[in-house]
């Protein structure tokens, strides 16, 4: 059996590698990434050893590259993380989104139909649904909820799970689609909320909250995230959406608290700050058909997952200060530069 992951470099795709390599022993994996700004290989070094691991480094995007990659491996199963993915840089630039997002994805289903793959997953985002009131706790994100997404990122994220579905219906792909909420977990770049919080927090530096920080966001580890989207490759149905969440709202203020507790660092280091254009208020999934189906449910729980979090960027400070000070990029060269030329 052999799997493509894309964007395996990446923080949920990175943590994905190390789990199925872990789950699955004898499973040959192809880790496929452009090592955008958001693309570390530190992340995945420890996978280096393992003789069923490759890295390619390419682009979803780039048809002609793909398609050799494709017909030289024969994949199995594909699974799709790669992605432009932070919602504030899709404001200030939502070309590059639309370029990864929706024609890398279309780029990968062309093949995955070439090549005969058995299994293609897409794994997208509650985004895609728009957002909740705050003053409706009864409302939650279920697979039939419309898709009407707010933001650039959000929007592209939604083209691609549209191609995707299209690709069953008109071609019999056989692809599934995870939606999942706020993910939190090691490897997250730090430009993301939680791990942003903890660089800046350490390093006694203000850390912003947009407009009052009453936005909810649901969090899961990212590892209940990994195995959701393994039991969905092994055993859900071909041509459905499941989503993936916990069950466990936050406000951004209740999470930035916890951290600065977590940390011993006072909570005077909060800033409110402009709010993010078009901000989702509320996101809350409804994971009842990944529990009915496929016995799913999150396994860690906010208060040791977080807590297993901070000390995981407190033991790892090499991890992300190399990506604040820019030196992780040299990373690629190091361990390819005399292999790959
Ligand atoms: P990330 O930004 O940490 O990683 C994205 C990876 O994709 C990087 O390694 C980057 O180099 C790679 N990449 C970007 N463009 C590429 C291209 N054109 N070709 C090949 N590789 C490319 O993202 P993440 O937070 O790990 O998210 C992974 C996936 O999960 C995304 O599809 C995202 O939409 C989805 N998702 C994320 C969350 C979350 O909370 N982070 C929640 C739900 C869904
Ligand atoms: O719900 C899943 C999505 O979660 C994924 O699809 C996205 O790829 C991922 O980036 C994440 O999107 P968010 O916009 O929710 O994540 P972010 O970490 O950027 O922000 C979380 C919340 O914190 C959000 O309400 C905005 C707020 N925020 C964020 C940053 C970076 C702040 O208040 N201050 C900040 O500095």
């Amino acid at each position: 059996m052999k799997l493509l992951v894309t964007g395996g470099a990446g923080f949920i795709g990175g943590n994905f590698v190390h789990y199925m390599l872990k789950q699955h022993p004898g499973l040959r994996l192809v880790n496929l990434d452009l090592l955008t700004y958001a693309g570390n290989l530190e992340t995945v070094g420890s996978a280096e050893s393992n003789a069923d691991y490759s890295f390619v480094r390419g682009d979803i995007a780039d048809r002609d590259f793909i398609f050799s990659l494709f017909e030289r491996e024969q994949f199995d199963w594909v699974v799709n993380f790669a992605a432009e993915t932070h919602v504030d840089r899709s404001i200030v630039d939502p070309g590059a989104f639309v370029r990864t997002n929706v024609v890398g994805t279309q780029v990968l289903l062309d093949a995955a139909k070439t090549f005969g793959v058995k299994r293609f997953h897409q794994v997208s985002t509650d985004e895609v649904y728009g957002d909740l009131p705050l003053d409706r706790p009864d409302l939650f994100f279920t697979e039939k909820t419309p898709l009407s997404a707010s933001s650039p990122y959000s929007a592209s994220k939604a083209g691609a799970d549209l191609l995707v579905l299209s690709y069953f219906r008109t071609f019999r792909l056989p692809v599934t689609i995870s939606r999942c909420s706020n993910n939190y977990g090691p490897y997250q770049f730090p430009e993301k909320l939680i791990p942003l919080i903890l660089s800046r927090a350490l390093a006694d530096q203000e850390v912003p909250v947009y407009g009052t920080g009453e936005n909810v966001r649901d969090w899961l580890h990212v590892e209940d995230h990994c195995r959701g989207i393994d039991r969905i490759l092994h055993n859900g149905r071909e041509g459905e959406v499941y989503n993936i969440g916990g069950h466990n709202e936050k406000t951004n203020l209740d999470v930035v608290k916890t951290v600065l507790a977590a940390l011993g660092k006072p909570e005077t280091l909060i800033r409110f700050v402009s709010d993010r254009p078009g901000h989702d208020r509320r996101y809350a999934i409804d994971p009842a058909k990944i529990g009915r189906e496929l016995d799913w449910r999150p396994e860690i729980c906010f208060e040791d997952g977080i807590a297993r979090t901070v000390q995981w960027y407190l033991e790892n400070r090499g991890w992300w200060e190399k990506i604040l000070s820019g030196e992780y990029r040299n990373y690629f060269d190091t361990m390819y530069g005399e292999k790959l030329g």
